[in-house]
């Protein structure tokens, strides 16, 4: 007989996530990301401006908003982009939207920023108690700090990748600095090391895949680490096996896998899950509770991670062939089961902006704290409703 440890999480924040609607909806559009969202065991993601039209104002963004209310299936949230003149017109959307998005560096995207005084009027104008996020590798990363603690303000620095990137965020924690910070999955758990079995093409993404020294110091400093996020970057097959391959990967409907085999390998414990996919993610960028939502996932399901995942228009997997322990078994969102072993059972509409929620109401339905206690459950049915409370 085998056993099955049933846990149960509360509902996964994904705060990284490329919907690709409006503009590239062959790409993705909210019914898909959400339902992979959901079949990964996010029931609430954040929403990157890089579509076409990119979220840069208020006409961009009740647009993408409408798209979202008619198509997303899990709760959502949608960023804002800085562009290189909107930065005295969007301050008055903050509180509307999940935070503000600065590009950096070169990558899939239209909203580049070059300009150090761009950057900074970014920095100076936008909220401090509102989030901001950057895409900024390398130096930039040590750059943006800088500039950032001078104007006294915090800043998320997306999918830290690189030693030194970690190192640098490691030192401004310690310094005192409001510095938060991401991992994603595809930067702990593969490597340069991959680009053979994957191709040069299919494992284009940014920031690219890094070699096993930086991989190393990612683990080394989980502690520093305040969130996992997917970057889920879908583009379909045919684009990335193309001669011009665009950077990216899916990763909703495996991030959680992933993270339950890493805790199966001791490398992380569900906690760890727990305070860097849901309570930090939530602090972080200011998030409601979402009433009556879980994750019920079972620690010992072994499966093998197939060529495509179920629900992403992506269509394929850079991880592709992993054999993980650990699997989502049901998702329950705002008390109505959205995802039952494989099936999702919630219609696109039934997703809402959390940022449109009365936020009053969100704070009397604080959940309460959680504390972690492991069970184990046979093989019997699982039909009496109860799992180990997690939180
Ligand atoms: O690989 C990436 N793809 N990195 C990014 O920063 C953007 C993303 C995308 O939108 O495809
Ligand atoms: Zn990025
Ligand atoms: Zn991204
Ligand atoms: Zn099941």
């Amino acid at each position: 007989m085998s056993s099955r440890r049933l846990v149960k999480l509360p509902g996964l924040i994904d705060t990284h996530v490329h919907v690709r609607e409006p503009g590239a909806t062959h790409k993705e559009d909210y019914a898909s990301c959400t339902a992979a969202a959901l079949a990964g065991g996010v029931t609430m993601i954040c929403a990157m401006p890089n579509t076409n039209p990119a979220v840069t104002n208020q006409e961009s963004l009740t647009l993408v908003r409408n798209l979202a209310k008619q198509g997303a299936r899990c709760d959502y949230a949608i960023f804002m982009g800085a562009s290189s003149d909107n930065h005295m017109e969007i301050p008055e959307l903050a509180s509307e939207v999940a935070g503000l998005k600065m590009y950096l560096n070169e990558t899939f995207t239209t909203l580049r920023l070059n300009d150090l005084n761009v950057w900074q009027k970014h920095l100076a104008s936008w909220p401090k108690k509102a989030p901001l996020c950057v895409h900024a590798e390398g130096q930039t990363t040590a750059a943006i700090i800088l500039m950032a603690s001078l104007q006294n303000r915090p800043v998320h620095i997306c999918h830290v990748a690189r030693k030194e990137e970690i190192l640098i965020i490691k030192a401004a924690k310690e310094k005192g600095l409001n510095i938060t910070c991401e991992v994603c999955p595809h930067h702990l758990f593969l490597s340069t090391d991959d680009i053979n079995i994957l191709g040069v093409c299919k494992s284009q993404v940014r920031p690219v895949l890094m070699a096993k020294e930086d991989q190393e110091a990612l683990w080394d400093n989980l502690h520093v680490i305040d969130c996992f996020a997917t970057d889920h970057a879908p583009h379909t097959l045919t684009e990335k096996t193309s001669s011009n391959p665009p950077p990216g990967f899916p990763g909703l409907e495996t991030i959680l896998p992933l993270l339950l085999n890493a805790v199966n390998e001791n490398r992380l414990t569900v906690d760890d899950i727990i305070n860097k996919f849901y309570r930090n993610p939530k602090k972080i960028f200011n998030l409601p509770d979402q009433p009556n939502t879980y994750v019920e996932i079972d620690l010992d399901e072994e499966w093998t991670i197939p060529e495509s995942t179920a629900y992403s228009k992506a269509k394929w997997t850079p991880f592709a062939g992993k054999k993980v322990k650990g699997a989502v078994h049901r998702v329950v969102l705002r008390g109505e089961v959205a995802y039952v072993d494989g099936q999702i059972l919630v219609q696109p509409g039934f997703g809402q902006d959390v940022k449109a929620w009365d936020i009053k109401k969100s704070f009397t339905e604080v959940a309460p704290t959680p504390t972690v206690t492991n069970g184990y459950f046979d093989k019997m049915e699982y039909n009496d409703g109860q799992t180990n409370e997690i939180f």
